[in-house]
């Protein structure tokens, strides 16, 4: 399966796809690295293990419809077949949605509908499950549609949330779950698992 990963900051979770890929649990090649953040983690780890990269954002072109072309000539040239959505904190035009329909997953620090949406992202997501006072929360994988966080799932893993707990350390623990599921969720879209009919997600 040829994959592409957007991320817009550190990256881990395209480390943990290539080490996924490297441990033979996922059979995917990682062909483009995207990214809106010219110094994002996701992007020197694409030039460090030689894979095709791009920095890419709106503000290099007069039109939505100039980004959105060449965004979709990037993905076709690297015969793109799964986009992968890792920390990329812009929304992924309608015209690239309708192109890669139901092949773009996107993945979420949160057990979602909960502490999704615009602006949901990163340590803000943790600090309002712990603000709520919520007892677990977790990571939800799930296909993009062209609004933040409201395609349906495709994995979603719960972690518990201990009386002690902070944001980071709760960050940490959601994490390290993420790396996991990720994986685990690409791995079905390469074994031709996934079966999708509206926001029915089922997995054969
Ligand atoms: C991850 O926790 C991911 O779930 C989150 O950004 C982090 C990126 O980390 N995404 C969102 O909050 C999207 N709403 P990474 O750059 O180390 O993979």
């Amino acid at each position: 399966m040829r994959l592409a990963v957007f991320a817009s900051g550190r990256g881990s979770n395209l480390d943990a796809i290539l080490s996924a890929i490297k441990r033979g649990d996922l059979s995917a090649q990682v062909v483009l690295v995207v990214s809106n953040n010219e110094s994002a983690g996701a992007l020197q780890t694409a030039r460090r293990s030689g894979i095709p990269h791009l920095h890419i954002n709106r503000d290099h072109f007069d039109s939505d419809a100039a980004f959105d072309n060449a965004l979709l000539r990037a993905l076709t040239d690297e015969r793109v077949e799964i986009v992968a959505l890792a920390g990329y904190l812009k929304r992924v035009s309608p015209a690239v949605v309708a192109r890669y329909k139901n092949r773009i997953l996107n993945i979420h620090p949160a057990l979602l509908p909960a502490f999704g949406g615009k602006g949901m992202y990163g340590m803000k997501v943790h600090q309002a499950v712990l603000d709520y006072g919520c007892k677990v929360s977790g990571v939800t994988v799930h296909l993009v549609d062209s609004e933040y966080d409201s395609g349906p799932p495709i994995l979603q893993r719960c972690v518990a949330v201990a009386d002690s707990e902070t944001a980071e350390s709760l960050a940490a623990k959601v994490l390290r779950a993420e790396h996991e599921v990720y994986s685990q969720a690409l791995q079905l879209f390469a074994e031709g698992r996934v079966r999708i009919d509206g926001r029915t997600v089922e997995v054969a």
